[in-house]
């Protein structure tokens, strides 16, 4: 069983029991509280204005403009004619939305019988293409309308693209109609990938529309959490996209958060709910972004779903 005894400066991280421990005394009760709806609405608004910034636009980014990346120094792009025709004219979503769900990936989520739940909501957020076959679909649900996809998984699962694109664009049927929202301009090695997922969605005519994540939005996030104890080179794409739906919704449920070894029956749990590889980096971060979120649930502010949905 991994430990958790990271030292931080003034802060120690939890154990997984005691956080086990911690979720348990708190058990089912949650109420909504407006204010730190409305709060952390404004907060993210000042620092980041997701509505405007959270992807990459005709608007926020026109002809010329430098584009810094936030995942490395000194590397930037200038937008040319190759790619502003790329970018979505303005923010497409029709804001505010009302219910979000945000789904991670953790391997809390199996046997959660969350599906239903996920379901009802009017906007749900995946992370990282996850698989959503039928053995998943009671726990994890079946719609999406975003859903993030990292370059690396366009090198990793579909040979770059090189190949055969219709691997690619077969796999991203389950999507339905939902954004593919990828960091395109964060790491240089990313761009081209990003781009050719573009052009294989556009080529096909996929019912996907592809949105760039813009990099200025990112880093702004990113110092957000700085402030408030996330101590991570780089946030989880789980938690760019809790701030993002805090930001753009009425109500945010999130489920699959969950970094630890061990459930809350104190069984081991896989760290995704569709197998157990870890990260090699990052993942240090989790758990210290689930203390945060476990604060905002509970002040009210969003809920979080960590056992079985009822
Ligand atoms: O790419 P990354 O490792 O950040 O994400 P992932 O493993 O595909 O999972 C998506 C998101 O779910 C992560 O970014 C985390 O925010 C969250 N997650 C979690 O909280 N606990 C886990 N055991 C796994 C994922």
């Amino acid at each position: 069983v991994l430990c958790w005894f990271y030292i931080f400066p003034g802060y120690r991280l939890p154990a997984d029991k005691e956080i086990v421990d911690e979720v348990l005394r708190q058990g089912e009760a949650w109420q909504k509280n407006q204010t730190g709806i409305d709060l952390y609405r404004k907060l993210l608004t000042e620092c980041c204005d997701p509505p405007r910034m959270f992807a990459v636009t005709k608007q926020n980014s026109p002809l010329g403009k430098v584009m810094w990346y936030d995942g490395e120094f000194y590397h930037s792009h200038t937008v040319n004619n190759e790619t502003y025709p790329l970018f979505v004219q303005e923010n497409p979503l029709q804001l505010p939305l009302k219910k979000c769900a945000v789904v991670g990936n953790g391997g809390i989520l199996r046997g959660s019988k969350c599906g239903k739940d996920i379901d009802r909501a009017d906007f749900i957020m995946r992370c990282n293409l996850p698989p959503l076959s039928k053995e998943y679909l009671e726990d994890v649900g079946t719609k999406t309308h975003l859903v993030t996809a990292n370059p690396s998984i366009i090198e990793n699962r579909f040979q770059n693209l090189l190949w055969s694109r219709k691997h690619f664009v077969d796999s991203m049927k389950v999507y339905g109609t939902s954004y593919i929202y990828m960091p395109a301009f964060s790491m240089s090695p990313g761009t081209n990938p990003s781009l050719r997922a573009y052009y294989a969605l556009a080529d096909a005519s996929a019912n996907l529309t592809m949105l760039f994540a813009n990099p200025e939005f990112l880093r702004s996030v990113g110092k957000f959490w700085k402030a408030r104890n996330v101590h991570a080179k780089r946030l989880s794409t789980g938690l760019f996209m809790v701030s993002l739906a805090l930001a753009l919704c009425k109500e945010v449920t999130v489920y699959g958060f969950w970094p630890f070894a061990i459930d809350l029956d104190e069984q081991p749990v896989s760290h995704h709910y569709y197998d157990n590889i870890l990260p090699y980096k990052w993942f240090h971060t989790m758990p210290e972004e689930f203390v945060q979120l476990w604060h905002l649930h509970k002040s009210g502010t969003l809920r979080m779903r960590v056992g079985r949905c009822p």
